[in-house]
């Protein structure tokens, strides 16, 4: 079962055609990592799914909805959310009031929930969330995303500047994640890392689809792959 299908995506910033046929196919509950090089069109890829940036053609569809012409914000209420690469701080606001932004005391994720998935930020609350660690950062935006209630996260290089002990931490998040059931689309340079929390691959080369598969098969042919995947 299907719950991101992406097909013959094109998408262009002004006259500079970037994605030039993207495809993939992601499993309800699963994680799969987007892999390639720097400026290949990952970013590009997760601001398309959320028309963030409005594709030329393609077909996106998310648990069984055709996302065409739907806005940033109806994609996030029917479950799509997407923790940017700048982790969409809102610098002036208290932890508190980052995650309050959001009002669901009535839906699984709600403050509560949250704080206990992230106890760190639990010390923090009225902190300004700029004063936060980079790996404090992360965690509250993937707070913020928790907080949409979501069906699919996208993550664009969440452990981009963070210390090996936290990306450990962070993965475990992560891992803790899935089991709630909730299906994660990552994008990452750190191929180990995804290595470890992915179960599906997709290469992005030059704004095209490389090759689609299991993280069983890319293990097994990762030198196939090293062009495309800067390693
Ligand atoms: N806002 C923009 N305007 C014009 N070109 C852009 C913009 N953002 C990214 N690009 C270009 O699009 C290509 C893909 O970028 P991006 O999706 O950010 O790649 P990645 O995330 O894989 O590093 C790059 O060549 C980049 O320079
Ligand atoms: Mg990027």
């Amino acid at each position: 079962m299907s719950i991101l299908k992406i097909e013959k995506l094109n998408t262009y910033y002004g006259k500079s055609h970037i994605l030039q046929g993207v495809n993939f196919d992601l499993n309800k509950t699963g994680c799969l990592a987007l892999l390639g090089r720097n400026g290949a069109g990952k970013s590009t890829t997760l601001r398309s799914i959320v028309n963030l940036t409005k594709p030329v053609s393609g077909k996106i569809i998310f648990n069984n909805i055709d996302l065409e012409g739907l806005s940033t914000y109806e994609i996030a209420e029917i479950g799509l959310t997407m923790v940017p690469e700048n982790r969409g701080m809102f610098s002036s606001l208290s932890v508190l009031e980052s995650l309050n932004i959001i009002n669901n005391n009535n839906k699984t994720w709600n403050i509560d929930r949250v704080l206990e998935a992230f106890p760190q930020l639990k010390t923090k609350l009225n902190n300004n969330s700029i004063s936060l660690s980079g790996g404090e950062q992360q965690m509250l935006a993937i707070g913020k995303a928790l907080m949409t209630n979501p069906k699919l996260i996208l993550l664009d290089e969440p452990t981009q500047g963070l210390a090996p002990n936290i990306v450990k931490e962070l993965i475990s998040i992560l891992k803790n994640i899935l089991k709630e059931k909730i299906s994660l689309l990552i994008v990452e340079q750190n191929v180990n890392m995804a290595l470890e929390i992915a179960n599906q691959i997709s290469i992005l080369g030059k704004g095209v689809t490389k090759w689609n598969g299991s993280k069983v098969d890319f293990k097994r042919n990762i030198s196939h792959h090293k062009e495309w995947i800067g390693i």
